[in-house]
């Protein structure tokens, strides 16, 4: 599954070079850098390569939907609603700004339900947040006529999504405002630690720009102790290591997102036709990242002896409501309120008084579909023999189960 499979000598000769040159900040020393700005050279890389008209690199995937919201003003009262079925950086950065993540139900394609979030929508919502779930896109034009409708904006959390489409259009920029990337361990594109958000909004991406540095108007004309500042911000910068690192794994995407696709097609090739066994439902199935290959059992009671079959035959499966790291119900620190600050917005600030943290606090539907999904990892570079087993397991599985 991530980037890291496909680590050669251009990404430690990507390193070197900068360690070399001993260039490592973003900014600055502007003298002696011979014009070269790594971190710079990837953004405009990113965004002609997803079509956006604006990209910014900041130090992961939480910062890039922090950094976001932030920019865009979102403010303690105001309420975000997005999926139960994501990782909780995606409802920490909401919390993060005081606001109130609202956590809808799932559909069957594992994202956010388009047909109930309506119910949620009240004159605090500012937006929606889909999460394209395992590379997987949301069903954006029906998120897009919603928040149309109602005047909200569209954000989109594509953390997990860098590489798959919708409609032809890369995730991260079917939305109304921005996008962001994930580029951390697991991530099909890495660089250690990362993250980028894409945006055509010419404004919010200069205030995103500053507030990630401190303010900084970034003026290569000016010493950066003197530049002016715009605003108070944080660093979130990313270092010119993981810039040039990033390059290079931006120029084999491409081919791991193909190898993916291939070796989750191969798998199901090898399976065949299982009357019965169906996989998660998309709202764009050629362009899944193919990442991870799931499939909804009938009932909970089928998954778990799907399950039992499938590590039997030689190689287990999860079913995704154990998943710890993706689905609310699992997050006890989220409903407790386990922060370390004295003045806890929203648990008990004053402009959110009365408010529920989030609601509902139990998701009937997402617990009945990730109650019967079995998961599968596909990796960039896979084996003809694991694909053989995963093949067998899966096929094992389905005839316990159905
Ligand atoms: C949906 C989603 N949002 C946000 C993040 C946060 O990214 P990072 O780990 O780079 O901080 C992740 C990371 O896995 C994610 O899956």
């Amino acid at each position: 599954m991530p980037g890291f499979e496909l680590f050669d000598q251009r990404e430690i000769d990507a390193v070197a070079d900068v360690i070399n040159r001993k260039m490592v900040h973003r900014y600055s020393f502007v003298n002696c850098r011979d014009e070269i700005y790594k971190v710079e050279e990837f953004e405009n890389a990113v965004a002609e390569k997803v079509g956006a008209k604006h990209c910014l690199a900041v130090s992961n995937g939480t910062a890039s939907l922090y950094v976001a919201l932030k920019a865009c003003g979102i403010n303690p009262g105001d309420e975000i609603i997005t999926t139960p079925f994501t990782f909780i950086a995606s409802v920490e950065a909401i919390l993060e700004c005081g606001a109130v993540p609202v956590l809808a139900e799932i559909d069957e394609s594992l994202n956010l339900d388009p047909t109930v979030v309506e119910e949620f929508i009240t004159d605090r919502t500012r937006a929606i947040m889909p999460v394209h779930m395992f590379g997987g896109a949301a069903d954006m034009e029906a998120f897009r006529t919603i928040t149309r409708e109602n005047g909200l904006a569209l954000f989109e959390d594509s953390c997990q999504a860098m590489g798959a489409t919708y409609g032809g259009r890369w995730c991260g920029t079917c939305g109304s405002t921005w996008g962001t990337y994930s580029l951390d361990p697991y991530k099909v594109l890495t660089v250690g630690e990362g993250g980028l958000i894409v945006t055509d909004d010419e404004d919010l991406y200069r205030k995103m720009e500053y507030y990630h540095d401190h303010g900084h108007k970034h003026d290569k004309t000016i010493d950066r102790g003197a530049e002016k500042k715009a605003c108070l911000g944080f660093n979130f910068r990313m270092s010119e290591i993981q810039g040039a690192l990033g390059l290079v794994q931006l120029s084999k995407l491409d081919g791991a997102v193909e190898a993916l696709r291939k070796n989750r097609t191969r798998v199901l090739d090898a399976v065949g036709n299982v009357h019965g066994l169906a996989v998660r439902r998309s709202a764009d199935p050629e362009g899944e990242l193919a990442t991870q290959l799931v499939f909804l059992l009938p009932t909970p009671q089928t998954a778990r002896r799907f399950q039992k079959a499938a590590k039997e035959a030689g190689m287990g499966c999860g079913i995704l409501e154990d998943n710890t790291w993706h689905y609310a119900r699992h997050w006890d620190t989220l409903r407790d309120g386990a922060t370390y600050s004295r003045i806890r917005c929203p648990y008990d600030c004053p402009l959110t008084e009365s408010m529920p943290l989030y609601r509902p606090n139990e998701w009937p539907q997402t617990q009945e579909i990730l109650s019967r999904a079995a998961v599968f990892g596909i990796d960039i570079v896979m084996s003809d023999e694991k694909i053989e087993s995963m093949a067998k397991a899966i096929a094992a599985g389905a005839r316990a189960a159905l």
